[in-house]
């Protein structure tokens, strides 16, 4: 942390120096984490900087089309958190810079593997297994089994019962997407979207909407991370999280400074920081139960214990290759969600 400190008060001074004492230093965040910990982590940098945060929380694919869209006249500094998938995409349009943080060496490898297949335009903050979730009390009053696997969620029994975010806007949704292609295969993975399809209510903007619309009791079955599903049943609401029987797919979550960013001294200073235990461990105070990328920082015993889930060896460089992102999304609008239901 020392070290830090004066890293950051060696570049907030010459920030001062260099941007004349008229204009304080700010930073454009764009988040795609859940609003509460964005929020945390952008008054907690203001506090610790001095520089004045301006952040917009939407979801990985909301955030990855408003960066595209800006392309020509950047308005933002650095993208935090979000589905990695999204931010592999935006590196390899050019859509984020390269930087190598000097906090590199204190992160895991899962979290640099990011990082290096996207020519360091990009790198892992935290990282967390998909599966979904459910309200107890709903399920035994609408006298419904306890689903375990992917494949249960295509009972008839569960028509209208199950809610999950639509892939164009949520990194949690596209991550379904790409795990049901690598758990099924293509043709197979797409079967499934369709099954799905019939039970579906509803396809929310953001990805953890299902579980807080499954604890309010509005929906029974939501698709989300797990760590989000936890989040809900830590909160006192009836939902029990499910790892799915079949293994599933999962996220490195991840950081990226835009291409052109008008405040590039402030975002590397933001970026620095956000990769500190003393930062990742903020995610404590919102309930955020993913797993955090730098190996000192805390890992709650409440966080889904990656090594006990069945995980898929996610490709996350086929799967956040812009050319699949985009083929795959335009094939699920075209084959899915058109579907009667
Ligand atoms: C939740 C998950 C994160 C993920 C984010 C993406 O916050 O906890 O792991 O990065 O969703 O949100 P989205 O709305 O894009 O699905």
């Amino acid at each position: 942390m020392q070290k830090f400190k004066i890293l950051l008060c060696t570049s907030v001074l010459a920030l001062g120096a260099g941007v004349g004492a008229a204009q304080a230093a700010k930073l454009t965040l764009y988040c795609s984490a859940q609003e509460d910990w964005c929020q945390l982590m952008a008054r907690s940098f203001e506090k610790e900087s001095g520089i004045k945060v301006n952040m917009t929380r939407k979801s990985s694919g909301e955030t990855f089309a408003q960066i595209k869209a800006e392309a020509a006249n950047p308005k933002g500094d650095v993208w935090w958190g979000g589905t990695g998938d999204p931010h592999l995409q935006a590196a390899e349009e050019g859509l984020t810079q390269e930087y190598l943080s000097p906090m590199r060496d204190q992160l895991q490898p899962w979290a640099i593997a990011q990082a290096e297949s996207a020519g360091n335009r990009t790198i892992g903050i935290y990282s967390g297994a998909l599966g979904y979730g459910y309200n107890t009390e709903l399920l035994a009053a609408n006298n419904l089994p306890e689903p375990k696997c992917w494949k249960d969620l295509l009972k008839p029994e569960y028509k209208g019962h199950v809610q999950m975010a639509n892939p164009n806007s949520s990194g949690t949704a596209y991550t379904t997407l790409a795990t049901m292609m690598q758990l099924f295969g293509e043709e197979g993975g797409f079967e499934f979207m369709k099954g799905l399809h019939a039970n579906i209510n509803q396809y929310t903007k953001s990805g953890s909407a299902p579980i807080k619309a499954a604890a309010r009791g509005e929906t029974t079955i939501g698709i989300v991370f797990m760590h989000d599903a936890v989040k809900q049943a830590v909160k006192g609401f009836p939902i029990k999280v499910v790892a799915p029987c079949e293994g599933t797919g999962y996220d490195i979550g991840s950081m990226s400074i835009i291409a052109g960013a008008r405040n590039l001294d402030e975002a590397k200073a933001f970026y620095d920081w956000a990769l500190t235990p003393e930062a990742q461990s903020l995610a404590l105070q919102v309930n955020a139960f993913q797993v955090p990328s730098n190996v000192n920082s805390p890992t709650s015993d409440k966080a889904p214990d990656l090594a006990s889930i069945k995980l898929i060896d996610y490709d996350f460089k086929t799967y956040g290759s812009s050319a699949t992102r985009k083929r795959l999304l335009k094939r699920w609008d075209e084959e899915v969600s058109t579907l009667p239901q």
